[in-house]
């Protein structure tokens, strides 16, 4: 994991990009995905390698009665995370998930753009540590990209995959949903950049039958500003990032990928 843990180490800048102009990929994700966090009076929540605490941060907003913790492997992203954000109800911890999970159980684990970067012979470790940090009815809820975008960008653009990226199948959900004792109960293909290139998917431990809902599709979610986020950025941080016209942040992530693994591989 030495090299994982370099390169996002490194990842900050680009995380950073995507927060100020607002990552397409991970707005949908975050928008998309809160309904299926349960609305009940409390619920527990882990956010699996949330990289800057975007993704938690926002859910905690909005679930202001449960509580949100962002893991991720990268000290240096979650000493952002920190200073960038604050609730009462968040908080933030370093954690390599495939060698140690925190000792709590939770209602909810989400996992955006996360779960194909545990390496395939973690993979059943993983599911093991999974199964035991869900609560009785917990639910997994995942954003990935499909086997097409990896292909993709395998053929396109090398540069774009990170250390550890591998193929999910939904065959591969199924063994995930297995291991967790669960079901998938949702799976659906989106498009954010290309034609079905992401999917989103719900796996619930326990199916209890009319035991709550499982989607609120009136949930009226909306992540802040980008002006919000720009002072967040200038306050808590000292970055200062204007808003270009025109200007697209992909070419500056593909830059600073190439740079990042140009450095790593040194
Ligand atoms: C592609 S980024 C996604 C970040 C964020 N969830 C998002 O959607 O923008 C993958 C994140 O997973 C984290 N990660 C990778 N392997 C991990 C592990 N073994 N344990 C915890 N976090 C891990 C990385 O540090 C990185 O922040």
């Amino acid at each position: 994991m030495k090299e994982s843990l370099e390169f996002y180490n490194q990842f900050d800048n680009k995380l950073i990009n995507d927060y100020a102009f607002g990552n397409k990929r991970l707005i949908s994700a975050i928008e998309s995905l809160s309904k299926y966090i349960p609305i009940r009076s409390k619920v527990d929540v882990l956010d699996i390698g949330c990289g800057l605490g975007w993704s938690t941060y926002e859910f905690s907003r909005f679930f202001d009665n449960s509580t949100f913790e962002g893991i991720d492997l990268s000290p240096v992203l979650i000493e952002k995370a920190r200073k960038l954000f604050q609730n009462q109800n968040l908080n933030y911890k370093v954690f390599d998930i495939t060698k140690e999970v925190p000792k709590k159980k939770y209602d909810v684990i989400i996992m955006l753009d996360v779960y194909e970067h545990i390496p395939v012979d973690a993979r059943k470790g993983f599911h093991q540590s999974l199964l035991n940090l869900l609560k009785r009815d917990g639910r997994i809820i995942i954003a990935c990209p499909t086997v097409y975008h990896q292909d993709y960008l395998k053929k396109n653009n090398p540069e774009g995959l990170q250390p550890v990226d591998e193929d999910i199948y939904y065959d591969t959900l199924q063994e995930l949903a297995k291991d967790i004792e669960g079901q998938v109960v949702y799976f659906e293909y989106k498009n954010i950049w290309r034609n079905y290139d992401y999917f989103y998917s719900v796996i619930q431990k326990e199916v209890e039958y009319n035991s709550q809902n499982l989607i609120k599709d009136d949930i009226d979610f909306q992540i802040e500003q980008q002006t919000i986020r720009l002072k967040r950025l200038k306050d808590n941080l000292g970055i200062l990032l204007e808003v270009k016209k025109g200007k697209k942040s992909k070419s500056r992530f593909q830059r600073l990928a190439k740079k990042i693994k140009k450095k790593i591989s040194k």
